[in-house]
Order: structure tokens, then sequence, then C-alpha cells
């Protein structure tokens, strides 16, 4: 069976994309053949992936039923570009609209074990699409003001797709990203974060630094550019894999991989 994990937020910039990017590429490492799923036309989790830009078939041609999942699969990733725009357009005069991504992924090989759906920053039918195909939602915020305000908003999604659409869906977990728990802001909104979702909030947080952005840039992951702040995804996996069931090997082999702060870097 596959688990489907649609990563969501209302605002942009929360740290979907890097989410995504990084825990594929961490459950990889630990035996979890997983998919990635870039559902946003901006294309960011192909670039972090070093997806060729000319790269086809891509989702856009999966959702308008041009190419089947494997055929759309480059790399274990099916990729995005600006085509997605295009395809969301006509999508949305069609009977079933909602339905089309997970129609699509019903035919991914079963050999996946875990699907990762990286959503546009808004809550439109791209990610409607992405919560009716999945089984979970995982919901990011940015350790900023007004962090509970957007994720307020991504749960009502989240409930108005599971009452209307795919009643199955859950929630996985709010995780905190670009924190810095130095500030009273970070810690405000972590706070308020666990008191509105009482143990829906994620124990890992992921730090802000620099790294993210500098590790995107050279496609590589976060794990070998740094491992030292890996760390904060290395525990969000272990959660993600504890709350999602079924995966006591790859959390054992988890344990192994134990990050070391390279000599050199800044922080
Ligand atoms: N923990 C972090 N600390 C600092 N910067 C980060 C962190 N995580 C991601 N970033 C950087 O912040 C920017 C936005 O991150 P990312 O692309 O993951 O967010 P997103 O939610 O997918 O954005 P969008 O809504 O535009 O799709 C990128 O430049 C990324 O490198
Ligand atoms: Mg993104």
């Amino acid at each position: 069976m596959t688990a489907t994990i649609a990563v969501l937020s209302q605002k942009g910039g929360t740290g979907k994309t890097t989410t995504v990017r990084t825990l594929a590429d961490i459950l990889r490492r630990v035996g979890v053949a997983t998919l990635a799923v870039d559902l946003d036309p901006q294309g960011n989790l192909s670039d972090y992936f070093d997806v060729p830009p000319e790269t086809a078939p891509t989702v856009a041609d999966m959702l308008m039923g041009g190419a089947t999942p494997s055929e759309a699969t480059y790399a274990d990733v099916i990729p995005a570009n600006l085509n997605l725009a295009e395809a969301e357009l006509s999508l949305g005069g069609k009977i079933g609209r909602e339905l089309t991504l997970r129609r699509a992924l019903a035919k991914a090989p079963e050999e996946y074990e875990l699907i990762m759906i990286d959503c546009p920053p808004s809550l439109g039918l791209l990610t409607v699409n992405a919560l009716v195909a999945a089984d979970y939602a995982l919901v990011t915020a940015q350790g900023q003001y007004f962090a509970l305000q957007g994720v307020e908003q991504a749960m009502e999604v989240v409930e108005l797709a599971r009452e209307t659409l795919n009643e199955e869906l859950e929630l996985l977990g709010i995780l905190l990203g670009l924190a810095d728990m130095r500030t009273v802001h970070s810690r405000e909104a972590l706070a308020s974060l666990q008191e509105s979702f009482p143990g829906k909030v994620f124990s890992s947080v992921i730090r802000s630094s620099i790294a993210y952005a500098e590790s995107a840039e050279r496609a590589v992951s976060i794990v070998d550019y740094r491992p030292d702040l890996a760390r904060d995804y290395l525990a969000l996996a272990d959660e993600v894999l504890a709350r999602v069931g079924g995966f006591e090997q790859a959390r054992r082999q988890l344990e192994e991989i134990t990050p070391v702060r390279p000599e050199h870097a800044a922080s």
C-alpha cells in the first residue's frame, strides 16, 4: 500500500518544497521507495532535484490524460513547469476536476511506498487535487508572526476536502519551519500553534539557515551540504514515519545517519 502525503500551506515561502525535497531524499536513503510529485507551476521541486527544464512529459500531461505516472516520472520525480498553469485552467471547466490527480496517481507504480506532493502557494484547484489524492496532509508554517492565521486557512481547506471529497484524509501534522527559537516570535508562533492544534504540531522544528537557499541553488541535499542542520529533517522524517506507521525498519536505519558539523561551515 502506498501512502500519499500532500504538503501545503496557504502562504508562499513556508518551506513546502524544501520539506518535500529533503524528506524524499532522507526517506530514500533509508530504503523507502518515494515518489515526489511537483504540483506547482513554479517547478521549484523539479529544480531542487535538478530535473532538466525541458523534461517531458510532466505532471500537466499526466493531469490532462496524455501520460501515465510512469511515463511522467523522471528519477522518482514527476516534474512540473509553467504548462501546469494552463492545465489547471483547462481542468477548471471539467466535471470531476478535483479528482483528476487522484485518478491519475491511482496508476502510479505499486513499488512506491510513499508519494509526496508539493503544492503551490495557494489553496486553489491544484491544492484541492492534492488533498483529494492524499491520505495525509502536512501543513507547513513559517516561524513568524501570522503563522497561525495561515495554518487556520489551510486547515479549513483540509477539513473541506475531508468533508466533501476524501473522508479518509488525515492531518499528518503541522510543521514549523524557518524558525529561530532564539527569537520571541518563533517561540510565540510555536506556542500558538500547539495551543490551537494540540498533539498535531511536529516536535521537530526546522531551524532557519541561509544554507537551505545555498543548497537549493546547488541542487544538493541539505543532508550532504550541512549535515548538522539536517538533524531537524532527520527528526521530522522519524516523526512522519511513526505517524504513518509500518516503517520500523526504515526508522531503525534513520538512527544510523548521524550528522556531523563540517569544520568549515558557517552558521
Ligand atoms: N529552514 C530554512 N531556513 C531558511 N531558508 C529556508 C529554509 N527552508 C527553505 N528556505 C528557503 O526559503 C525559500 C522558500 O522555501 P521553499 O521553496 O521550500 O518554500 P515553499 O513554501 O515551497 O515556497 P512557495 O510557496 O513559493 O512554493 C527558498 O529560498 C528556500 O531555500
Ligand atoms: Mg514551493
